[in-house]
């Protein structure tokens, strides 16, 4: 029997070990290095979900490189698409700089498209995604994402960041909803 713990009101049994994670993790960062040799990266981990995930990849990266703590804000504003975002707490200069965004997960990639475009207005030289998680099956937009620790089922994820309404963050491993 798999590992069954309670966020809140709902179960959630371990899905992926932290030895797993920490395999896939290294993995990318070697990728990172590799790719980004010679350069200076400016990482932009997005809050809340990636605080874990940036923590333990940053670790393995081996470059030179800058590290921040962005957030999506979402307001009402006056555009004729009704939603305004804005990429809050980016506190450098990235013009000209290769941008490394670390997300917890992509799930519709709404977020990370929004976040791009955003991005784009501060003239970054180059724009990559690094996401601990994917879910393809869910994916509505079109996004190039050349980094992926996991890609999982549709299902609801909790653990090593990701929340389920604000608790669950605090563990080493993944877990996935018991229906
Ligand atoms: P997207 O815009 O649909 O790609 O949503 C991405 C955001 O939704 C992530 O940054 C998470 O905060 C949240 N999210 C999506 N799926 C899950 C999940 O299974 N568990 C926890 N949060 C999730
Ligand atoms: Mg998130």
């Amino acid at each position: 029997m798999s590992k069954v713990i309670q966020v809140k009101d709902l179960k959630f049994a371990v899905s992926y070990s932290e030895e797993q994670i920490q395999a896939e993790v290294k993995r990318v960062a070697a990728e990172i290095n590799r790719d980004y040799a010679g350069q200076e990266p400016v990482f932009l981990a997005v809050l809340n979900g990636s605080f874990i995930f940036a923590a333990d990849l940053l670790r393995e990266v081996t470059l030179p490189c800058e590290v921040s703590f962005v957030r999506l804000a979402s307001y009402q504003g006056v555009s004729t698409t009704g939603e305004i975002r804005e990429v809050i707490g980016l506190n450098m200069d990235i013009t000209g700089r290769p941008v490394i965004i670390l997300e917890d997960i992509v799930d519709t990639g709404l977020t990370m498209a929004h976040m791009i475009d955003t991005l784009k207005r501060h003239n970054p030289g180059s724009i990559d995604i690094c996401t601990l998680l994917l879910k393809p099956g869910k994916l509505q937009v079109d996004l190039d994402i050349r980094y992926c620790c996991l890609q999982i089922p549709n299902d609801f994820i909790v653990g090593y960041g990701l929340d389920y309404d604000g608790y669950g963050r605090n563990t080493k491993e993944i877990y996935t909803l018991v229906n």
